[in-house]
């Protein structure tokens, strides 16, 4: 019998109540296949702030390294802003990244048609909608050198990021999304700032020299600017991206309108020996606490959980066909009621989806 072991980091606000959701999807999948998962629970964020002094203790960092799988929620809230950058809650999910070799975020962004109408943007520019957004996620502003904040002689301060990217960091996550690409609709679009950027120059040459070993793959090369406007203008047009870190956290915040809620959207980090599976939405203040938050993102990222990290596609596959299921019939959580009259809560839609997988097998 085969043994998971799951490193189950739900951290702050909602990631409280919707980990548990997909953990409890997880338990559904070893109980009809005779898989067995051992989650342990690691303190990441806020809650290990609080609890330890810092946002992401050793033991955590250890579990995650010694782990088949990270299982993770979402970092951060109000309680903790006043904190200094390098002792914030989101320096544990950081420090996760880095330190795993995290370095291809697949956030994949598919608008369902049932729930075209709850997106903000007209059905007809929406529908059909189904983007796979490949972020790079260990290098660039995030992390480069020189950083920091300093006082100047004359007054005043000057503060330093850096956006630095080498041809090893570039190649690595671009070959990822030719691989990516190559298994969906052959079409990469490359997200840069090469008008203006030098290091958008050094990834747009990294990406023309890879595309001749994938000649099959239809490339494109997009300036950020105008992919922010297409994306919502015509996003039919794309199916695979692949852009730098600070590109790729806002054009995939962008990216979750077309799939009608934040609420709807898994991502997977991959790279190193572990992977690490993560709503995109973040810890939402304004709904934590309340058993409202939709579990469907955490949910379809414990499926992709199975995909990536267990290489077991077809309980992925359950996994997400319970979530479509129960969407066709009817159930929604507040964040995508449309004219649904009901909304159920977290625990509520969990049970539905649970529900349903137990029953495909
Ligand atoms: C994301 C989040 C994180 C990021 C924060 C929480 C550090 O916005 O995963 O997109 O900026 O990468
Ligand atoms: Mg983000």
């Amino acid at each position: 019998m085969s043994v998971h072991k799951i490193a189950f980091l739900p951290g702050d606000g909602i990631g409280q109540e919707v980990t548990p959701e997909a953990r409890r999807a997880l338990e559904v999948v070893g109980k009809a296949t005779g898989a067995s998962f051992e989650f342990e629970l690691g303190l990441v964020g806020g809650s290990a702030i609080d609890a330890t002094g810092g946002p992401l203790p050793d033991a955590a960092l250890r579990l995650c390294q010694q782990a088949d799988a990270i299982l993770f929620g979402s970092v951060g809230g109000p309680k903790w802003d006043n904190l200094p950058q390098e002792v914030r809650p989101e320096r544990g999910l950081l420090r996760i990244r880095k330190e795993l070799d995290l370095f291809a975020n697949l956030r994949p962004a598919k608008c369902f048609p049932m729930l075209v109408d709850a997106s903000p943007l007209k059905r007809s520019v929406v529908e059909g909608t189904d983007l796979m957004v490949i972020r790079e996620l260990t290098a660039g502003l995030y992390f480069g050198e020189p950083r920091g904040r300093e006082a100047l002689p004359g007054g005043g301060e000057k503060a330093i990021n850096t956006m630095s990217y080498t041809t090893r960091e570039i190649e690595r996550v671009v070959r990822a999304a030719f691989d990516v690409a190559m298994k969906r609709k052959k079409r990469l679009a490359s997200v840069d700032k090469s008008n203006v950027l030098i290091v958008s120059q050094l990834w747009r040459d990294t990406v023309n020299r890879l595309a001749k070993e994938y000649p099959q793959v239809q490339v494109e090369h997009v300036l950020v600017d105008n992919c922010a406007m297409a994306l919502i203008h015509k996003p039919t047009h794309f199916d695979t991206l692949v852009t730098e870190n600070t590109f790729g956290d806002i054009l995939s915040d962008e990216a979750a309108i077309l799939a009608g809620s934040m609420g709807m959207l898994p991502s997977a980090s991959l790279g190193g020996k572990v992977g690490l599976y993560e709503p995109v939405h973040g810890t939402a203040p304004d709904i934590a606490g309340k058993g409202i938050a939709n579990p469907i993102a955490a949910i379809l990222s414990a499926a992709m959980l199975l995909r990536y990290s267990l290489d077991r596609g077809s309980d992925a596959d359950r996994v997400e066909g319970a979530v479509l299921r129960v969407l066709e019939q009817g159930h929604r959580t507040a964040d995508i009621r449309g004219t649904a009259d009901k909304a159920l809560g977290t625990q509520q839609m969990g049970d539905l989806i649970c529900r349903q997988i137990e029953r495909s097998y």
